[in-house]
């Protein structure tokens, strides 16, 4: 089976680890403070998950996700992860990630950013407008009336192919807002970030999504 590779294992990382781990999948898992101290999630997670330094995981994804506090983005290693498909789950809070000139005048996007320093791996925005617990309470087999739907942007179509499939594994339905510069459609404050959405819903809520410059 495939393996995910995993930079970050908090919130979100675990438990994308653990949809993985239920489908069969293997899995990396990294973080900023050793593998060592993962051991307690590699316990829970079985024989097909092992711990890592971000590079081993980047090194051993097939693909990857990226899923740290966005002001570590740039630690993030790069050489390891050219040409694979990179999630990234990432969302912007100034107050937790400092001041990023670039996404306060919007002239970007978080999944832009991670893309830019990434610049041959293929960014898909992901996983990043549900929480975390919900990841293993709301995933329904395919064809469930209502099914819970996640977006995703990207520039290349076989990675959001990719992504749109692993989606499917892990119980959701995919909405595609286009390209990763349309991201923004799901960011924080927009109607779609948070609630349960099916993709009908998902995609009026893509759809009235405003940029904070159009909200003053
Ligand atoms: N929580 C949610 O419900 C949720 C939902 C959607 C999207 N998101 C977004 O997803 C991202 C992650 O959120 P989270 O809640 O999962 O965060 P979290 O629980 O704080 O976990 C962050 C993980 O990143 C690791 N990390 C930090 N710096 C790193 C580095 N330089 N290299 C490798 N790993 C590093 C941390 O490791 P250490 O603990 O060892 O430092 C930790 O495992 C954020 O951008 C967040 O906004 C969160």
């Amino acid at each position: 089976m495939p393996t995910i590779g995993l930079i970050g294992a908090g919130h979100i990382g675990s438990q994308v680890a653990r949809l993985a781990i239920a489908q069969g999948y293997n899995v990396v898992l990294s973080n900023s403070r050793g593998p060592e101290t993962l051991s307690p999630l590699i316990a829970e997670l079985g024989p097909k998950a092992r711990a890592a330094t971000p590079s081993e995981a980047a090194q051993a994804a097939d693909i990857a996700v990226v899923t740290v506090p966005l002001k570590h983005y740039r630690q993030v290693p790069v050489e390891p992860l050219a040409g694979k498909v990179v999630i990234d789950t990432n969302n912007y809070y100034p107050q937790r990630d400092w001041n990023i000139a670039e996404l306060d005048n919007e002239s970007t996007t978080t999944a832009e950013l991670l893309q830019a320093h990434l610049p041959t791996s293929k960014v898909v925005k992901g996983f990043n407008h549900i929480y975390a617990a919900q990841l293993t309470t709301d995933g329904k087999p395919p064809g469930t009336p209502n099914r819970r739907a996640l977006v995703i942007a990207g520039d290349d179509a076989a990675a959001k192919a990719a992504v749109t499939k692993l989606l499917d594994q892990f119980g959701f339905d995919t909405v595609d807002a286009g390209p990763l510069k349309e991201g923004w459609r799901i960011q924080r404050d927009t109607p779609g970030y948070g609630p349960r959405r099916n993709a009908d819903e998902l995609r009026k809520d893509l759809a009235a999504a405003k940029r904070y410059r159009d909200m003053k």
